[in-house]
């Protein structure tokens, strides 16, 4: 009899690539960089090894995220980097894969899809498939997408928002914006340059975004309920050398009100053109946040202001898109679901 094989459901994300086991679990959550070597363009290291080689220009090897923006921007380094983790997550057995789930961001173009199913094949795994990630996130957040309701999910990622309405299983509409925690560090990255006249780099835009943002509502506090500030270091831009300046909550938030204007337009946009029917269920059903971006202090508070309907928080939103893998790779044979 011939051996079915495992399932296995890949998130790949900007920030982060997730990868799910049958039976056995995530087995993979670390960022999607890769370290190449210059010469031999060998794989080096994936995940958190190559993150932290990142920004330290090597003259032996490349780091790389292989999705920008949401987009599938080399798909020979997302080929390398799958193999390297699953190598490293099965050992010799990648052989013993029976079905490829992976989830691509809301506006894949036909050829991208095909690409991503031939990488699939070309690993030896016949029965490769892709899905909507802004579906999985759905059902990974506990959204109940087969019943005959209208459902939102918002997506905030680090290359892409995605947004989309949900029911009977599918997705009825959904945009995406390439302005999420990338488009973020890079706001705070150029508002120190132009405002306090230092450079600081990648890393540390993202840790003060991390420990300083917030949309709505009271500023974040420290332990001690300190209004908290941030050290950073960088490149003073006059003298060339090694300066720190104090940002503050209020910056911050000055600078993500600026770039959720976009997002806004385009929550505002998807409400206006979904169908009535289901654009009055989400007044029962909400709206449900998840991605890394979900996470930024008042944001569930200024989405319901805009929409006016609820609004909820997803209790795991970095690993909603893996969770729903989990889900659809076990309903399969339960229940029919178009791809995408
Ligand atoms: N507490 C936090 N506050 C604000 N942003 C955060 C927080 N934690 C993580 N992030 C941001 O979330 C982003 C990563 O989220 P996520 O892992 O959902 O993205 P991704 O799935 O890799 O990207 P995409 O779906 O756009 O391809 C990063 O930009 C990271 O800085
Ligand atoms: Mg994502």
């Amino acid at each position: 009899m011939e051996k079915k094989g495992l399932s296995v459901g890949v998130d790949l994300g900007t920030s982060n690539l997730l990868i799910y086991v049958e039976g056995k679990g995530t087995m993979f959550n670390e960022p999607s960089f890769i370290a190449i070597d210059k010469a031999t363009r060998k794989v080096i290291c994936v995940g958190h090894e190559a993150a932290r080689l990142q920004g330290k220009n090597h003259e032996k090897f490349d780091v790389v995220c292989p999705l920008q923006g949401g987009v599938i921007s080399d798909i020979e380094l997302i080929r390398e980097i799958l193999i390297f983790t699953l190598d490293k997550i099965f050992s010799s057995e990648v052989h013993n894969i029976g079905k490829l789930l992976i989830c691509t961001p809301a506006d894949i173009t036909a050829t991208e899809k095909e690409a991503i199913i031939r990488l699939g094949h070309s690993l030896g795994i016949e029965n490769t498939v892709t899905q909507q990630e802004i579906k999985a996130a759905a059902m990974g957040t506990g959204v109940d997408i087969f019943e005959p309701k209208g459902h939102m999910v918002m997506d905030i990622g680090g290359g892409t928002t995605d947004l989309g309405i949900l029911s009977l299983g599918d997705v009825v509409l959904s945009k995406s914006i390439k302005i999420a925690g990338d488009f973020f560090d890079r706001q705070i990255i150029d508002h120190v340059k132009t405002k306090h006249k230092l450079e600081i780099g990648f890393q540390t835009a993202e840790e003060v975004k991390i420990l300083l943002s917030s949309l709505t509502g009271p500023y974040p506090v420290d332990e001690d309920f300190q209004p908290l500030f941030y050290e950073a270091m960088g490149r003073d831009l006059v003298s060339g050398l090694p300066q720190s300046v104090k940002l503050d909550t209020k910056e911050i938030r000055e600078i993500l009100l600026a770039c959720f204007d976009p997002i806004k337009s385009v929550l505002l946009g998807t409400l206006e053109e979904t169908p009535p029917e289901l654009a009055g269920d989400l007044v029962d059903t909400g709206i449900h946040l998840t991605g890394g971006g979900s996470q930024i202090l008042g944001l569930r508070e200024y989405i319901e202001d805009i929409a006016k309907v609820p609004v909820y928080l997803s209790e795991a939103p970095l690993t909603a898109v893996v969770d729903g893998c989990k889900k659809l790779l076990k309903m399969t044979s339960k229940y029919f679901y178009s791809e995408v």
